[in-house]
């Protein structure tokens, strides 16, 4: 196992206001950023903001506003939600910045010195009318501007080239001797079948047609291809080719540090193939995993702004809190899958899993500790009923199969593990009946192995939902009598819990109504 973790997010464009699809890829990430913390591993978490390119700058110009101001007002918003979301990031870059600017000029320079870049001509369509390429696809039988509808004509322009082809074999190898690159395994297939087999092309690096973007140093009519500039951020924002590149050597050049990828499917392509050999040119190592999570999707379509069917977080987590948006992102979409946002299912999930079987749990357990143990913790002394060992194993198991899973970013499956522990704990209750056992005074000692028993499975549990519950696990721990909240390490021992003096019970996830929070949640979806 690796001693460092470094993790990402896509950077994301800052052309618009983002929505619930963009946050769920920075929840996860965040999630596993604040498990490898809890995991005392040393840690850090980027995200940041894709500035540059043509749609930006057309967008900006439609707002009346020139790019920088444009973009600078969208950040603003972008790095508010990220806060409200608690999102723990470690750094927030934006490819505007003259730290990262500098370095992809430099990145360049020494791909065209080495000769991997190259000037060629860019053979396409062109529209006179918007200044624009086009591709035989794109133009049609009818060869016509895709925007404009006005005839498109055959032309050239410069443009500067990567020579990907050389890297081919080497990056066919790489997957090979890496079998867990890119997951999950089918997004991996497809890379293969369709981009590499075929023959990977040169792809075309520099545009001419507009300008908002960072400048080739050697030819200043041309900027940088904005995904040649964006990948690059994973990099630059550690300090790499600066005059400071200590976090550069600690979470990249490393090979003690893991180097974690999370982007949605639709720009696996980019991470997987254009990346990892922009990187073998630069001789520098590539990523451990890449990690295409599924999109979100609208009962009947892909959620889109042109659409109008996008969910915004905000308004969900004003009214019902952000742990119960970041609980739903985290587990109501098998990660890795395609996932559906439904008001129906956001309030049965939140109802069944957090008011029901873990509000449940520690309501009725601080409830039962304060009437038969005036709220003290019993000390631990080990399980005694068949029913107590099968707690007991089931939960040092769970700790175990958590941290299993999630370091292989199973975060559903660890995530349903916690539940089916909490489920098993309600069960207990029913199984051993302390009320039952609190009527003979000859079975205090099997009491107070019950009660010990609940609220170190609770304490467990609550530890383990930490990296979602960022808010309400400050109160749930409090109830339970402490105010350090502990780490993986400190759980493992069941005498952790042993005299602590609990708080009175406080619900800390409302049962929600769906015949009122339903069409609440139906009238939040952004229109056109
Ligand atoms: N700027 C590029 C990424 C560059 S990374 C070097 C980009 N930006 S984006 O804003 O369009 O998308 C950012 C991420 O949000 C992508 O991973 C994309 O998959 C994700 N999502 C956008 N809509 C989504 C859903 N509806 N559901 C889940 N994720 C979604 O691409």
């Amino acid at each position: 196992m690796k001693t460092k973790f470094y993790i990402t997010t896509p950077i994301y464009y800052p052309s618009a206001k983002l929505h619930i699809g963009h946050a769920y890829s920075t929840v996860v990430t965040d999630v596993f950023a604040r498990y490898k913390r809890l995991a005392g591993v040393p840690t850090y978490f980027l995200t940041g903001t894709d500035e540059h390119g043509q749609k930006i700058q057309e967008t900006a110009e439609k707002n009346g506003k020139s790019p920088q101001q444009f973009v600078d007002d969208v950040v603003v918003g972008i790095k508010e939600l990220w806060s409200k979301m608690r999102i723990s990031y470690d750094d927030f870059i934006r490819t505007t910045e003259p730290r990262h600017e500098k370095v992809v000029q430099q990145i360049f320079s020494q791909l065209l010195k080495q000769d991997d870049i190259y000037l060629s001509k860019y053979q396409g369509w062109y529209c006179k009318f918007c200044e624009s390429f086009w591709t035989d696809t794109q133009i049609g039988e009818a060869k016509v501007c895709p925007d404009c509808k006005r005839a498109v004509h055959p032309e050239a322009e410069d443009a500067y080239f990567f020579r990907m082809s050389k890297y081919a074999d080497r990056l066919m190898d790489y997957y090979q001797k890496n079998p867990l690159f890119i997951t999950p395994e089918s997004r991996k297939n497809e890379m293969i079948n369709t981009f590499i087999k075929p023959g990977l092309e040169d792809l075309c690096v520099s545009r001419t047609s507009f300008s908002w973007g960072v400048k080739v140093k050697e030819d200043p009519r041309h900027v940088v291809y904005v995904w040649l500039d964006a990948l690059t951020n994973y990099i630059t924002a550690l300090g790499y080719g600066s005059a400071k590149p200590e976090l550069y050597e600690k979470f990249w050049k490393d090979p003690q540090s893991e180097v974690i990828h999370i982007v949605g499917s639709d720009i696996t392509r980019f991470h997987v193939i254009y990346w990892p050999i922009f990187l073998m040119a630069l001789g520098l190592r590539l990523p451990d995993r890449v990690f295409a999570h599924g999109l979100l999707m609208m009962k009947d379509a892909k959620m889109s702004k042109s659409k109008g069917n996008v969910i915004d977080p905000l308004p969900l987590m004003e009214k019902y809190g952000v742990d119960t948006v970041r609980y739903y992102l985290v587990r109501e979409t098998v990660f890795g899958g395609d996932g559906q946002f439904s008001p129906e299912q956001f309030v049965e999930r939140i109802n069944t899993d957090l008011a029901n079987d873990f509000g449940n749990l520690l309501n009725r357990t601080i409830n039962m500790v304060n009437k038969y143990f005036q709220g003290v913790v019993p000390n631990f002394q080990g399980p005694i009923s068949e029913f107590d060992h099968q707690l007991s194993s089931l939960t040092s198991q769970s700790i175990q199969d958590y941290q299993t899973l999630m370091n292989q970013l199973l975060i559903t499956e660890a995530y349903a593990k916690v539940n089916q522990l909490v489920a098993r704990a309600n069960k207990y209750i029913d199984e051993t009946q302390p009320w039952n056992l609190a009527k003979d005074p000859g079975k205090l000692k099997a009491l107070q192995v019950v009660m010990h028993q609940l609220i170190y499975t609770l304490y467990v549990a609550g530890t383990l939902y930490q990296p979602i519950l960022v808010t309400t696990s400050d109160a749930f721990f409090l109830q339970l009598g402490t105010k350090e909240k502990p780490t993986l390490k400190a759980i493992a021992d069941p005498k952790v819990v042993n005299g602590l003096k609990l708080n009175p019970p406080i619900p800390l996830f409302p049962r929600l109504d769906p015949l009122i929070e339903v069409p609440f949640i139906q009238s939040t979806i952004l229109k056109k």
